[in-house]
Formats: C-alpha cells, sequence, structure tokens
C-alpha cells in the first residue's frame, strides 16, 4: 500500500485525518479541484500551491485521448508533465465517457464508445483503464465502474453494481504498482440500501487502501443523496479514506463530512466561475449584474486570498465575458474558497469545535433559517 490515513480527531462521525500519499502529505477533509487536459482551467500550479491545493484530478479519458498515455509515459508521468509536484488522482474514464458521449455503451468486457477523433469504435476494459492509469503515474487510480443516473429504475442498477464488483477484481489483476499507486474501488448500487450494502461488503473484503461512494450527484433529492452517504460511510472502514465523487456544493461538503466522509471532487467552483460567479460564505454572488459596475468592495472582503486583496467587484465586473482574466480571477477565488472551507472543516474537527463551524457556516450561508 502506497497510502497512510492516521485520523488525528473526530466528532460523531467526522472525522480530521492526516492522509499520507507517495507525493504528499493531504489534510482531510479535503477538496480536489478538477482538471481535464492535465490542467486546472486558468490557473498555473504555481498559484494552485499558493492557494494551498493539496492535490489535484485528473481524467484519463482526456488524458488518454490527448496527448496520451503513452507520451505521458515517455516524458516522466503527469507530475513532471505537469510540473506539479503534490499528490495527483486520475479517475478511471468510464464515467466520463458515459455522461460526454452519449454513443457510449457498457458490456460485460468494458465501455464501448465512438472516438471523439475520429468516430472509430473504441472499447475501454477494466485492464486498459488500470494500464493507462499505471503509465500515467497519480498516487491514486479508480477502478473502472458502471455507472448509471441516481434517477434510473429497475434491473440495471443491480446489473450495474454486481458488474463493478467484478470489475474490481479485473482492476486488481491488472494493477502493476500498487507501491506507488493506491487503488480505489467505488461503491455503487444507486438509491437501493441493499444494493448498496451488498456491494460496500464485497469491495470491503478486497482490502483496498481507499474507498469512494459513486453515483451521486446525478439529479436525485437531497434527502436520497444524504441518506446514501450516511449508509455508506457507516458501513465502510473506518481507518481508509471515503471519496465521495462528484461533490459538490459547499453545503454537500459540509454535511458529507459530517456523516464521515474525506474526500470530494466537483467542476462546480470553477465552472461558475467561468459564468462569472463567485462563491461567498452568503452564497453565490453574480459578478455580471450591473449592481456590481460601480462596487468598489472585494468579491468577498472576509476572503484572504490575492483577487481580494487586490481586485474590486468593479474591475472584475468589466472583464467577465469579455477577457478570460474575469474567469481565472473568479476561478481563482472560488478555489481558494473551497479549499479554505476544507481546511475549516480540518482544524474545526481537531480543535474540537465541529459544531460551532457547521452552525456558523448555515447561519451564513442561510439567514433566514431557510
Ligand atoms: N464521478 C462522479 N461520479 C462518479 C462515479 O460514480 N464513478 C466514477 N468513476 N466517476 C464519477
Ligand atoms: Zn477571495
Amino acid at each position: 500500500m502506497a497510502l497512510r490515513f492516521d485520523v488525528l480527531a473526530r466528532f460523531n462521525r467526522a472525522r480530521a485525518a492526516k492522509m499520507t500519499l507517495p507525493h504528499f502529505v493531504c489534510e482531510t477533509p479535503l477538496f480536489m479541484p478538477v482538471g481535464t487536459q492535465g490542467t486546472i482551467k486558468g490557473l498555473t500550479t504555481s498559484q494552485l500551491e499558493e492557494i494551498g491545493c493539496q492535490i489535484i484530478l485528473g481524467n484519463t479519458y482526456h488524458l488518454a485521448l490527448r496527448p496520451t498515455s503513452e507520451l505521458i509515459d515517455e516524458l516522466g508521468g503527469l507530475h513532471k508533465f505537469m510540473n506539479w509536484p503534490r499528490a495527483l488522482l486520475t479517475d478511471s474514464g468510464g464515467f466520463q465517457m458515459v455522461s460526454l458521449l452519449h454513443l457510449a455503451d457498457i458490456t460485460e468486457n468494458g465501455v464501448t464508445f465512438q472516438s471523439p477523433v475520429d468516430g472509430s469504435p473504441m472499447l475501454l476494459t477494466p485492464e486498459e483503464s488500470i494500464q493507462i492509469q499505471n503509465k500515467i503515474g497519480a498516487d491514486i487510480i479508480m477502478a473502472l465502474d458502471d455507472v448509471v443516473k441516481t434517477t434510473t429504475t429497475g434491473p440495471r442498477i443491480g446489473e450495474a453494481m454486481y458488474r463493478t464488483i467484478r470489475w474490481i477484481d479485473r482492476c486488481i489483476a491488472a494493477h502493476q504498482r500498487p507501491d506507488e499507486q493506491n487503488l480505489f474501488a467505488i461503491v455503487q448500487g444507486g438509491l437501493d440500501p441493499v444494493l448498496r450494502d451488498i456491494c460496500v461488503k464485497a469491495l470491503t473484503k478486497r482490502n483496498l487502501p481507499g474507498y469512494a461512494i459513486g453515483g451521486l450527484a446525478g439529479g436525485e433529492d437531497k434527502d436520497s443523496f444524504w441518506r446514501v452517504v450516511a449508509q455508506c460511510t457507516a458501513a465502510l472502514p473506518e481507518d481508509k479514506p471515503r471519496y465521495v465523487m462528484g461533490v459538490g456544493y459547499p453545503l454537500d461538503i459540509v454535511v458529507c463530512s459530517a456523516l464521515g466522509a474525506d474526500m470530494y471532487d466537483c467542476v462546480y467552483p470553477t465552472r461558475t466561475a467561468r459564468f462569472g460567479s463567485a462563491l461567498t460564505p452568503e452564497g453565490v454572488l453574480k459578478l455580471r449584474h450591473k449592481a456590481m459596475a460601480e462596487d468598489t468592495r472585494p468579491v468577498d472582503p472576509t476572503c484572504a486570498c490575492m483577487v481580494c486583496r487586490t481586485y474590486s467587484r468593479a474591475y472584475i465586473h468589466s472583464l467577465v465575458t469579455k477577457d478570460a482574466m474575469g474567469s481565472q480571477l473568479l476561478s481563482y477565488h472560488n478555489l481558494y474558497y473551497m479549499l479554505q472551507l476544507s481546511r475549516d472543516l480540518h482544524y474545526s474537527i481537531i480543535q474540537g469545535r465541529f459544531p460551532e463551524f457547521v452552525c456558523d457556516f448555515l447561519k451564513k450561508m442561510f439567514p433566514n433559517g431557510d
């Protein structure tokens, strides 16, 4: 195993831990910004270090198409290629294909799809996904899973869950670098507690370095979402990291951390920045709004980031939709906000004031109690 997970403090089910990976020692709960072509849109790797980013996520599917895993391998791995000295995680690729390409089709052998390059049919098997991720060289690699939308009903949910269990053994057998890279399994089973329970038990038996909860944040209601997270975190091993995939909004991260989850990733902070929105303790601030045109205050007067220390809302308002710098500055602030939220969660648990932190967070976000 190439991972150590030391729980430093708990508050009920919430935990603060130190997760030692080959390239970095991370503090949890943690948020992972999402990069696609080996970059977080609009930020340099030194800016990511400056805002305290510990680990970033890359997508196998995008990297395998361009610049290709062979080239990344030849050039010394993704850390070296993108000049990122800290930790990296790659997702297995299947989820991206299914969510991006409507033409993807899942069979027992793997995910078949049409190449976006030349339209030719391609197949991603569990073995191939791991082989590609071994070449890319991330600290954490994800198993290929069969993902269905949470809003799907019927036997397809069970089929996908059982196939995910069969595929984990193919992933484990294909993994060539277990001493340098940590393979995480992904719990599936939709919103069905019986299927989720079968999946958690089967995957836990494989004794992997970490576990993810997948198939969420796909349009289900919050109640169902939190119920699945609560069930899975309660059943997963205490001494291993728990990663809720594709989550999420600041509130979701606070709630999932209270339920005992440790890791998150989401495109939301950078995507919403490109639409001109800033994340603040009071909620989303729309910089495109004409009320911002003469507002000389920083985006968030309580934020310590470079953008909030340097620029006014009026200046950023003048840039959004007109110059790439507008979305770059907002991406910087929004990622700083998410990383600061993770640090606040970590230290409030360590210092035994997690409930006060959560109350304060909720009061600012929902001042009218709704
Ligand atoms: N990203 C968000 N959800 C999922 C999931 O269920 N599986 C994988 N592989 N990636 C995801
Ligand atoms: Zn800021």
